[in-house]
């Protein structure tokens, strides 16, 4: 089943954030893994907090301690058992970006919406071809332009028009900076679990990650089609 991996070099681009973010809305209504190949393992402190107060997810699998040795061997067990993976890779140019990516169904570059930014982005995404060549096919990929504001700067709206106008993919969804994308992180458990009371404007963060997430699923099926 579809594995969509989240890759960029950059460090605090967003992927971790992202793919929960997306794996938990899948898990919503079908078996979803995520492997958590970051030695940091930042996904493994969110579980056991989430564990912790019961809030983990009934249809989620997450995966840590991956390493060079075990990433394209879990990530094919995990696509065997589960109707979706997300593959959060760690913020450095390492092999092990390139063994996800041999494994991948589609690439999510998360990146910020500044000019530093874009730039990385665009060299990840210069690495992502040479990965392709080696491989001797392509696995199509986007831009997820995330952490953006609500209210754009002159200088940001010109930097997501110039790409979205470019023959780079873009995705049409954005990832705003909000706070129950934080919160999930620092109490474990899902934007759906979040106390109203608490957190303020939980529904406009679900309808984002709705709108992202059917986002996902409609470019997989143009992927599976084109290619077909
Ligand atoms: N949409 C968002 N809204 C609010 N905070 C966010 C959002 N996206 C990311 N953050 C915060 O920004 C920081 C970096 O995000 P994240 O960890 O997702 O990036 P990353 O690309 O996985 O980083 P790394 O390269 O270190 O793995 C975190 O503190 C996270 O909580
Ligand atoms: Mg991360």
């Amino acid at each position: 089943m579809p594995v969509i991996t989240f890759a960029n070099s950059k460090g605090g681009s967003g992927k971790t954030t992202s793919s929960l973010l997306l794996a938990c809305a899948l898990a919503q209504n079908t078996a979803t893994a995520i492997v958590d190949a970051d030695p940091r393992k930042p996904l493994a402190s969110w579980k056991k907090k989430s564990l912790d107060n019961g809030t983990f997810p009934k249809n989620l699998t997450v995966v840590s301690d991956i390493s060079e040795d075990n990433i394209t061997k879990t990530i094919e067990g995990l696509a065997e058992a589960n109707t979706f993976v997300a593959v959060d890779l760690e913020g450095l140019a390492s092999r092990m970006m390139s063994f996800a990516i041999s494994r991948s169904d589609y690439i999510i570059v998360p990146c910020k919406e500044q000019q530093q930014d874009v730039e990385a982005a665009l060299d990840v995404l210069k690495k992502l071809g040479q990965d392709f060549d080696m491989l001797g096919r392509r696995i199509p990929f986007a831009l997820l332009f995330t952490m953006t504001k609500y209210v754009k700067s002159r200088s940001s709206r010109a930097i997501i028009e110039q790409l979205k106008n470019s023959p780079i993919n873009v995705f049409r969804t954005e990832i705003t900076e909000r706070d129950p994308f934080s919160q999930i992180f620092m109490r474990g458990g899902t934007i759906y679990d979040l106390d109203k009371k608490v957190v303020t404007n939980i529904d406009k963060a679900i309808e984002e990650v709705d709108a992202f997430t059917l986002e996902v699923v409609d470019r997989l099926k143009q992927a599976r089609q084109a290619a077909a």
